[in-house]
């Protein structure tokens, strides 16, 4: 099956107002100067939520899609400091990351926490962008199988089949982030494959072969080409590289360049 490639840059708390609309713009020009065919690659730049009206102004008729880093899986209440599904789609957001191994780490963000949230964005028609990955020890333990099996089951808890397809997994060894240690393609295809094979198993086929799973941990232009080589990989979450225009318009070249 062909899937379409999805690169998804997440900003994670970084730009302030003025470089984040200098950012929209110029990746605007950079896309149409490079000439990348959006109608061959899924575009999404997961910003901070303060960036998102203005971004949502700039890419209007453009195919770059906006998303959220984060959200609350309620519609509506009293929830101080927090962001609904609701909201997000008023805003006309496409996609949410969910579960990214900060939020776990550092805001105990749990597998049921996240089961919530990715039921909670397709009941509002946003597309989850659901993040799995082993630590180091776990790694190092060859837990990480196992890591991944369990959080996809914790996290897919009361999802359905249909919504299931629709769901973009990131597998991102947690070892990988930020390091500059980007996995190997063989790894970043096993745990892929692994990804799709459980999916398959507890949804069937079909929807395993539907879902795109994506790579994310240090990825750049440098190490593009061979990981989206991977018939597994179907695309990327990048970070610090992404925070530049001209590495995400570089990725995104020659991701299709290497899935035409
Ligand atoms: P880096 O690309 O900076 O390693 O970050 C990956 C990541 O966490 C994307 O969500």
């Amino acid at each position: 099956m062909m899937r379409k490639p999805f690169i998804a840059a997440n900003w994670k708390m970084n730009k302030l107002v003025e470089e984040s609309v200098e950012y929209g713009e110029t990746l605007v020009e950079k896309l149409k100067a490079e000439k990348v065919d959006l109608k061959k690659v899924d575009v999404a730049v997961c910003v901070p939520f303060i960036h998102m009206a203005a971004l949502k102004v700039i890419f209007v008729l453009r195919n770059i899609n906006v998303g959220a880093q984060n959200m609350h899986y309620e519609e509506s209440g009293a929830y101080t400091g927090e962001i609904s599904p609701a909201m997000l789609k008023d805003m006309g957001i496409e996609c949410v990351i969910i579960g990214h191994s900060e939020r776990r780490m550092y805001f105990g963000e749990t597998d049921e926490a996240c089961a919530r949230k990715v039921s909670a964005a397709h009941a509002s028609g946003i597309r989850p962008i659901l993040c799995v990955g082993e630590s180091l020890a776990q790694r190092e333990a060859e837990a990480h199988f196992s890591t991944v099996k369990t959080q996809l089951t914790g996290c897919f808890a009361g999802v359905g089949r249909e919504e299931a397809a629709k769901t973009v997994i990131a597998y991102e060894p947690v070892w990988a982030i930020g390091t500059g240690m980007v996995a190997t393609p063989q790894s970043a295809q096993d745990a892929a494959k692994a990804i799709r094979d459980d999916l398959s198993a507890t949804f069937g086929s079909h929807v395993g072969e539907a879902v795109r799973i994506l790579y994310g941990g240090s990825v750049s232009s440098k190490n593009a080409v061979e990981l989206i080589g991977e018939p597994d990989v179907d695309g990327f979450l990048i970070g610090g590289a992404a925070l530049h225009v001209d590495e995400l318009t570089r990725i995104c070249q020659l991701t299709i360049e290497a899935t035409l």
